[in-house]
């Protein structure tokens, strides 16, 4: 009982600064013109989403001024959660490149809305934003609908870090009720080179401030770049083991032969660089033995199940992509997400621009920066096992031969190793799980180069395992999710929770906690009524037996008893009884205020659409950058 009081009354707390804040701010906005550089959220709020089915996602968009002497502006797509569950958390998302947008992930995998043919969106049936705000940010500038002078792309990953840092600042004072959730940042492909990064140079600043630390709680990568120097020999184990190659062939020959100069490049300083270009020959040599098998087709090198044209080999893939390129250059749309004028050319999901110009040849491969982070935080690696790109062999590599937290690869103590869990997601064999001092690894079965555009909802339980969301607190039902036969922590809600049951049990939470308060306010107005019956009672005995003397006796004596009754009552208490109705009701109010401020703060915090169901998702099509085709079969320089 008190631990609900607390809870009521500890969010009102919270709740009145913010409306507070609110308010001032929407004073300063109306007060001075919006200009880039004090923009309030008001200004970002989307108020309706071409296509979008209704009730709308509560949702934020636009550009944030980051170097304006260059013109620099990020875009970013804010999302924020449909409920809470334990802890405020939001998830950073970043696809890769270098220079393909975070469209991709918001509508084509982890986001609330697909893109159809016909335009309209429908809802993403696992998509991120069930317990967690999800930030999209096209980032470096240039991506996607961020911009900036063709004269001021960025080449390495240090200046990435600190133009995102600076964007997180700007951002987090617009947004100041998310500077303190618990963030993730989350990625594909070449964003396993920006999110290390990104992380670092969070911690870092961290270090320089001794309040409004951020807390970088987690990173989770999906079949990301990190490791050229493991990466690239898995091209050719990942060919033979798919069949791609034949052992013993002309063609296997070859590939080692390349693989020996690759590896004399690595030794000679390669293995310190992000990428080697005498290695990166040895995945076209992949694709072009590839089309002999196919007869001029080649495979899609970002999912191996699938065949496209030589050279293309997955450029054009997803399919989605089709309509999502027109949907993101319909001027309602770019209107709907606030983007500047400034911003003059349509989106393309990859920019060559960008591309060519982040080299990296200043960085060093962000696995040398891993197992620092893994002192201060959990990371988990993702695979898709039908990719090759990036494929989960190289992943499993880098793992098997990097040392962190006082171990070497997934051993748990020395000649130890941590097991491979079986997962199995809603009766299927989904994957496996292995985790050992911070790290996980977590292999998808049947699984592209975009793990969650093929498994939304496995992908969210993954997520929400590792955050650790703990959905006892709101109802709804449970993934079926096990590891090895195990439900493990009951804390995931796998894909389709049932948001009208989590949302009822919810309401049913707050409601209890009235009446509770409310009768507990009636047993302490019955408990003063109590005793001023007795005392009264008593009192009323006392003067009839003082008035009535020994002669008298009770009820004789019309001056007595009656005629004084109320004064002594109200002397009493009595009065005070009557007094408390009010104060009752007050209180009662107060609580039923405390609940509905709650439920609009939960409606605020979840995204204000509490009786959303199933929505709908859209999807975006673009095609491919010209430009892009000047790295060619990079392909972690390409996708997602
Ligand atoms: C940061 O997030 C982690 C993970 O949820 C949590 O355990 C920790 O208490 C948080 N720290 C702060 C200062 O909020
Ligand atoms: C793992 O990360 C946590 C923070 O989430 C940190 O406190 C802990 O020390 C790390 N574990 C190791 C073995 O370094
Ligand atoms: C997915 O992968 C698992 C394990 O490799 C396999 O048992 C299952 O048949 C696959 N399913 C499909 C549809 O390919
Ligand atoms: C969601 O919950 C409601 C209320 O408990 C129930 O009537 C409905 O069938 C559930 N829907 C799904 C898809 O589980």
């Amino acid at each position: 009982m008190f631990d609900q009081m607390n809870l009521i009354s500890s969010r009102r707390q919270l709740s009145w600064p913010a409306v507070f804040l609110s308010t001032l701010l929407s004073l300063i906005c109306f007060s001075t013109p919006a200009t880039a550089a004090d923009k309030t959220a008001a200004d970002y709020y989307i108020h309706s989403l071409p296509g979008a089915p209704s009730p709308l996602l509560n949702m934020y968009a636009g550009h944030v001024e980051i170097t304006p002497e260059h013109h620099g502006n990020m875009f970013f797509w804010f999302y924020k959660n449909r409920h809470i569950a334990n802890r405020q958390r939001t998830v950073i998302w970043l696809n890769g490149g270098p220079g393909c947008s975070s469209m991709d992930g918001a509508m084509m995998e982890v986001g609330p809305y697909r893109v159809k043919k016909d335009g309209t969106l429908t809802m993403n049936d696992g998509s991120w934003d069930e317990f967690a705000n999800l930030l999209f940010i096209d980032n470096p500038v240039g991506t996607g609908f961020s911009y900036v002078d063709t004269d001021s792309y960025l080449s390495d990953l240090d200046e990435m870090a600190v133009q995102m840092t600076s964007f997180l600042e700007k951002w987090f004072a617009i947004f100041p009720e998310h500077a303190h959730d618990d963030i993730y940042i989350a990625g594909e492909s070449y964003a396993g080179q920006h999110i290390p990064y990104i992380a670092k140079a969070m911690l870092d600043r961290n270090a320089k401030k001794d309040h409004d630390k951020w807390n970088v709680s987690g990173l989770l990568i999906g079949n990301g770049w990190i490791s050229g120097k493991d990466q690239y020999p898995a091209y050719i184990s990942y060919a033979k083991q798919a069949g791609l190659v034949k052992a013993d062939s002309e063609s296997a020959g070859q590939l080692d032969q390349m693989l020996a100069a690759c590896n004399v490049e690595l030794k000679s300083g390669g293995k310190d660089h992000v990428d080697v270009q005498r290695c990166e020959a040895i995945l076209q040599e992949v694709l072009r033995i590839s089309t002999k098998e196919l007869g001029g087709q080649c495979i899609n090198m970002y999912d191996t199940r699938l065949k496209d044209s030589y050279p293309s080999c997955g450029m054009n893939w997803p399919p989605d992509l089709e309509q999502l390129n027109p949907y993101l250059r319909r001027d309602d749309v770019t209107q709907a997400l606030h983007l500047n004028p400034d911003h003059k050319s349509g989106w393309s999901e990859c920019s060559g621009a960008v591309s060519s110009h982040f080299r990296a040849a200043k960085s060093k491969p962000s696995i040398q920066l891993l197992p620092d982070l893994l002192k201060h935080m959990p990371i988990l690696l993702f695979s898709g096992d039908k990719d090759l790109i990036c494929n989960h062999l190289g992943t499993e590599e880098l793992i098997n031969n990097l040392e962190w937290n006082g171990g070497k690869g997934m051993e748990l103590s020395a000649g130890t190793w941590a097991p491979r869990s079986d997962w199995t997601f809603e009766g299927e064999p989904a994957g496996i799980y292995q985790s050992a001092r911070n790290l996980t690894y977590v292999k998808f079965y049947n699984a592209s180069h975009m793990v969650p555009f093929d498994f939304p909802r496995r992908s969210r339980d993954m997520l929400d395992r590792f955050m650790g969301v703990d959905i006892a607190n709101i109802g709804g039902a449970p993934a079926d999710s096990l590891l090895d036969g195990e439900k493990e922590p009951s804390t995931s809600v796998g894909g389709h929770p049932n948001s009208t049951a989590a949302q009822e049990a919810e309401q049913d939470k707050l409601q209890e906690a009235a009446w509770r308060a409310y009768r507990r306010s009636g047993e302490v107005a019955l408990f003063f009524v109590l005793i001023a019956a007795i005392a009264w009672g008593y009192f009323v005995y006392r003067d009839r037996r003082r008035r009535a003397g020994y002669a008298g006796l009770f009820g004789t004596d019309p001056d007595d008893g009656t005629g004084r009754a109320p004064e002594m009552a109200s002397g009493l208490g009595l009065n005070g009884y009557s007094d408390r109705r009010p104060q009752q009701s007050k209180e009662q109010r107060d609580v039923e205020a405390a609940r509905d401020y709650d439920e609009t703060e939960l409606d605020d915090l979840s995204g204000g659409r509490k009786d959303s169901k199933e929505q709908e998702r859209f999807g975006l099509a673009d095609s491919e950058d010209e430009e892009d085709e000047g790295r060619p079969g990079r392909a972690n320089g390409r996708v997602a």
